[in-house]
């Protein structure tokens, strides 16, 4: 087989993973999840799932795959031979496969608005033509998927070069650049007539509206949001060098992570009350709500094509980290080639992709339990497979793997400092696996 490539630089692992991590999870899902569960609660709930679960659950992932230097199953196969642990990995491939069938889909949409603001489509619109712009939009049988197809060709195109190439450098720009942009909308949102409510709604807990449905979907979230559970920070890390300092990587990614998630819920949600408009609008949220905060600004259409472009990017960023995790695995276990590899993951995705777009139109009404193919495959990865994922992963670092190779990763092999060391694997032995296996049960009697 040929050599393994790897992230060149530590700004560039930052990057990547940050790039990776920041992505439509936190922009256009975190958004919408916590419109519709109620907002501060939501969020307060969220953050306490990111720091106190999903942080320790990030540095397991990066010491099975920095320690393994594999794609998830054969990362289990090696530090657990002639054991069942590897299902883990199969699960997070599944995963994988899961997610970019509709998140492929969703990042789409980023390019068909990049060329609605070009055109100056989304200028001097009420907020009730651009809900129905969007309805009009997604529920086409063929457009969306043409854009689908496109993102997919393009994620292709990167991952098929490997890892050095084309995610490193990319993502060392256009990260900086989304943060930035944000800050200004963040801006001009707050100071939107009428912006203090959303402001409240987003702040201000009130929590007889958290039901333990909604505990799962921002537990669920806080994996999605930092790419964890399936695999991902294992591929990922098991490019990084020895010099690269684990724990400190995931506090920024970790960090970083969180406050552009909460960056898009100041952006959005003072301008959906001061346009009148639901915040449960579920998925559309985003694509609805922002072209009426461009459209205040001086320059609107620069603005508004500047961000998609910078959206479509983020999700570009994300949608390459998951077909890299599916990639990698077909091509180390069964000796595909990795254009062919990448190749057949994309064909698969595409499918997936197709009855993801119907999902908003010719298939809307095609449910099981009252969802639709979009929404089972959303619960499905978000709420099922990511937080057992999880919660697998934090038994497997925590009581099956040797304590000396957990501190041998995060330490550096002794060249840095570890901190807490107990404290963490307490959490990754009791806490961790504790708190998600109480709110899958608590959900599920439900
Ligand atoms: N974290 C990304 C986002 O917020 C999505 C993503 C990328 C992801 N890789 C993942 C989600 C792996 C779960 C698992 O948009």
């Amino acid at each position: 087989m040929e050599k393994r490539g790897g992230f060149s630089t530590k700004i560039g692992v930052l990057m990547a993973t940050v790039g990776s991590a920041v992505g439509l999870g936190n922009i256009w899902r975190f958004p919408y999840e916590t419109g519709r569960n109620g907002g501060a609660a939501f969020l307060l709930v969220y953050l306490v799932c990111i720091f106190i679960i999903g942080f320790p659950v990030v540095m397991a992932e990066f010491v099975i795959g920095r320690r393994a230097k594999a794609n998830p199953v054969g990362a289990f196969k090696k530090l657990a031979p002639n054991t069942k642990w590897h299902w883990v990995g199969y699960m997070g491939v599944l995963a994988g496969l899961l997610i970019l069938g509709y998140y492929s889909v969703v990042a789409g949409w980023t390019m068909e608005y990049i060329f609605k603001a070009l055109s100056l489509e989304l200028e001097n619109k009420s907020a009730a033509d651009y809900t129905s712009m969007f309805e009009t939009f997604t529920s086409n049988p063929i457009l969306p998927i043409i854009w689908t197809t496109l993102v997919m060709i393009m994620s292709h195109l990167i991952v098929k070069k490997g890892i050095k190439g084309g995610i490193e450098k990319a993502s060392r720009i256009m990260m900086p650049l989304l943060f930035l942009l944000m800050l200004i909308l963040a801006v001009h949102s707050i100071l939107l007539p009428g912006s203090i409510k959303g402001i409240e709604f987003f702040f201000n807990p009130d929590f007889s509206k958290l039901t333990a449905e909604s505990v799962l979907t921002a537990l669920g979230h806080a994996f999605f949001s930092l790419s964890l559970g399936m695999g991902c920070l294992i591929t990922y890390s098991s490019y990084f060098k020895s010099n690269i300092d684990l724990p400190k990587t995931a506090v920024q990614v970790t960090l970083i992570d969180t406050l552009v998630a909460v960056t898009a819920g100041v952006i959005i949600f003072p301008t959906v009350f001061a346009f009148n408009m639901q915040p449960e609008a579920g998925p559309g949220l985003v694509y609805m709500v922002l072209p009426n905060v461009f459209q205040q600004m001086p320059g609107s259409f620069i603005w508004s094509t500047m961000f998609y472009i910078l959206l479509f990017l983020a999700a570009l960023t994300s949608l390459m980290s998951l077909h890299e995790v599916v990639t990698s695995y077909i091509h180390e276990r069964y000796s595909i080639s990795r254009l062919n590899s990448s190749r057949l993951v994309t064909g698969l995705v595409l499918f997936l992709g197709v009855f993801c777009s119907w999902s908003f139109g010719i298939m809307k009404n095609v449910t099981l339990l009252s969802m639709n193919f979009f929404e089972w495959l959303e619960y499905l990865t978000a709420s099922v497979l990511l937080p057992l994922g999880g919660m697998l992963i934090s038994i497997f670092v925590a009581w099956y793997l040797d304590k000396k190779i957990v501190f041998d990763e995060l330490s550096n092999d002794g060249k840095v400092k570890v901190k807490g060391f107990k404290i963490y694997i307490f959490i990754l032995r009791y806490v961790a696996p504790l708190c998600i296996f109480a709110v899958f049960v608590t959900s599920l009697v439900k």
